[in-house]
């Protein structure tokens, strides 16, 4: 809900659409694509729960926008590697011992680009880059609108929130 309260100043493609609406927006095209993955849709809930940091004194530059990685070894892997610190890396801290590993790790590498991260994955890596990375993308990209209200409600997400997560997070 604390979502419905932030706009990503530099998402031309949201305009001033809220961050929650973004998530219904994303949850709204996973649906009508007949996504029923729970860990998909979870996930959509939960993404960009880092963006709460711009109801803060936090600079926007160390919160919003694409992301890529500053270090690590070609083929090394995810976790050797290193990305410019955002909301993902704060979504992460936050989600990282409540969320399957790979989830968690989807909230922490939804804002870099498939081609970006392609080169840093491990073999290890690539079934989490086919099965959650690369479709979530498009979800979370693809679904952005300054102007289409949303019919879905979070509510409809209520009991798969209380079955998936604590009933207290610490934000
Ligand atoms: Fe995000
Ligand atoms: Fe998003």
């Amino acid at each position: 809900m604390m979502l419905g309260a932030c706009v990503d100043p530099t998402d031309s493609a949201l305009g001033a659409a809220s961050q929650l609406t973004h998530v219904l927006q994303t949850l709204e095209m996973m649906i009508a694509d007949g996504v029923t993955d729970e860990d998909l849709l979870l996930v959509a809930i939960v993404h960009d729960i880092g963006k709460v940091l711009l109801l803060t004194d936090e600079d926007p530059a160390n919160v919003v926008c694409m992301n890529r990685f500053i270090s690590g070894e070609p083929g090394a892997g995810l976790e050797q590697a290193t990305t410019q610190w955002n909301h993902d890396e704060f979504g992460y801290s936050r989600l990282v011992d409540v969320l399957p590993r790979e989830l968690a790790l989807l909230v922490r590498y939804h804002s870099v680009m498939p081609h970006d991260l392609e080169p840093y994955l491990a073999p290890s890596d690539r079934a989490f880059a086919e099965r959650y990375h690369r479709p979530f993308f498009r979800y979370d990209q693809g679904s952005k609108s300054a102007a289409r209200r949303p019919r879905v409600r979070l509510e409809d997400f209520r009991s798969l929130v209380g079955r998936r997560l604590p009933s207290r997070l610490e934000i």
